[in-house]
């Protein structure tokens, strides 16, 4: 979907400093953006994000319920900020199904595919910032974090997994995800995120 684009990545990588990098930058320069997270964005959706980073549950329940929490915010966000011609970045969408669910849960992308077909109304975004950090990385750099969700109480081989899954999703859409290693320095990885969004028409 034009004028949509996904910021994806493991567990600690810098993905919400970029997000807020992004957003400072489009403010400075006039560019009528909607940013917005999954799970979550809407009201049912926080409730359903309480729900899935903090209930035990199966991996079936797990992937229907960040399906539903999609087809609401599909709903009332995305595609509304698409239609009044608003660029929307999303922290977080399908490729997080993909890799945590499909992936590293085990439930495989067909199924995955299958779950949200219904919710998503072909919602695809145009474009998916992959930063590339494996866990074992980001980890080290997270040292000292208060660890409180379900999913960041998962095992290291777990994380491992999911990051595997992105990057057979990066070899899967080579022509949607923008891969981006992230630089030592937090500004840095922002000019690499800004200069390939910039070439690719998404932004000015
Ligand atoms: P969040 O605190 O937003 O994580 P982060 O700051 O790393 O983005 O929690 C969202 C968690 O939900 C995160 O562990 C990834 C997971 N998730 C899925 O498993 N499937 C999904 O479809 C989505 C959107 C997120």
């Amino acid at each position: 979907m034009k004028g949509f684009v996904t910021i994806e990545g493991c567990e600690g990588v810098g993905k919400s400093t970029q997000v807020r990098f992004l957003k400072e930058y489009l403010e400075r320069t006039s560019q009528a953006a909607v940013f917005t997270r999954e799970p979550g964005g809407t009201q049912a959706g926080e409730k359903i994000r309480e729900i899935l980073l903090q209930k035990k549950m199966g991996a079936v329940c797990e992937a229907h319920l960040f399906a539903a929490a999609r087809a609401e915010h599909i709903d009332k966000v995305i595609l509304p900020a698409i239609k009044e011609n608003k660029l929307v970045i999303c922290d977080r969408y399908i490729d997080s199904s993909f890799a945590y669910q499909g992936f590293a849960r085990g439930l495989g992308i067909e199924k995955v595919i299958q779950i949200n077909s219904y919710a998503m109304q072909n919602c695809m975004p145009q474009y998916t910032v992959f930063l590339d950090m494996s866990p074992l990385n980001s980890w080290r750099r997270q040292k000292g974090k208060v660890i409180d969700d379900r999913m960041e109480k998962e095992t290291v081989e777990f994380h491992l997994k999911v990051y595997n899954g992105f990057l057979e999703l990066l070899k899967m859409y080579p022509q949607r995800f923008i891969r981006i290693v992230p630089h030592e320095d937090k500004l840095q990885t922002f000019e690499r995120i800004k200069t390939a969004l910039i070439e690719r028409g998404f932004i000015n």
